[in-house]
């Protein structure tokens, strides 16, 4: 069964806080917290005041998904709003071997997200030290996009990477997950799925956690 991380991103911001608590008696193993700078994306989200807060109502892991420029500067300050899991972008990262140590350094996982027009193959190299693989399956910025079809096939180039390097590192797909593709994710070797629309518009997003959580 996959790992199921709703992203906030898609919730109320005035009611954040049930949110929250509905994603404490969920399925939900992770609560992914997309931070977006207006600079490497053409939208601005929320960033460490309203994740530490989210830090204090949930014992989750925060998987925090950096879409910024320059996310070397402000790994220790993730660190202290809480972030468990702290991904940076691999198009934002000249120096991306230094700033995965830095992560790992603070104690948090280190994640690094390619966007939909980057090659697995990139990653190769560093797979080993790498804790999870965002797989972009829209352009990065908003919630609510169409999901790339052409995902599977790097989900499969990267689960190949990632065994023939006797690595352990989480695939994570984030963008356009719903009910009708996350079995077929699964099954090309994704363990973690992002949804945020399907779940916080969903009449009833516990249930659609769960029926997520079956794929
Ligand atoms: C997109 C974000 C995603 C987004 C997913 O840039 O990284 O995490 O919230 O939203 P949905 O599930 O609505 O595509
Ligand atoms: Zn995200």
């Amino acid at each position: 069964m996959p790992i199921i991380a709703p992203s906030l991103l898609a919730a109320n911001f005035l009611e954040l806080g049930n949110a929250c608590s509905m994603l404490n008696k969920s399925e939900a193993e992770w609560f992914h917290l997309d931070v977006m700078d207006g600079s490497f994306v053409p939208n601005i989200s929320f960033g460490l005041p309203i994740i530490e807060q989210i830090r204090k109502a949930t014992t989750k892991v925060c998987d925090v998904h950096l879409m910024i420029v320059s996310p070397e500067n402000y790994i220790s300050a993730f660190k202290k709003a809480g972030a468990d899991i702290l991904t940076v972008h691999y198009e934002a990262c000249p120096e991306l071997a230094n700033t995965i140590t830095k992560i790992k350094a603070e104690g948090m996982k280190a994640g690094v997200a390619i966007n939909p027009n980057t090659d697995a193959a990139v990653l190769a190299p560093l797979i080993k030290e790498i804790d999870l693989v965002c797989v972009m399956s829209v352009y990065p910025g908003f919630g609510g996009q169409k999901f790339i079809e052409t995902t599977y096939e790097k989900v499969l180039a990267l689960k190949n990477i990632i065994t023939n390097a006797g690595a352990s590192t989480l695939i994570e797909i984030d963008g356009g997950v719903d009910a009708n593709n996350a079995a077929a994710l699964k099954k090309a070797g994704a363990d973690v799925l992002v949804a945020g629309t399907t779940v916080f518009k969903a009449a009833d997003p516990i249930a659609m956690i769960s029926t997520l959580k079956q794929s």
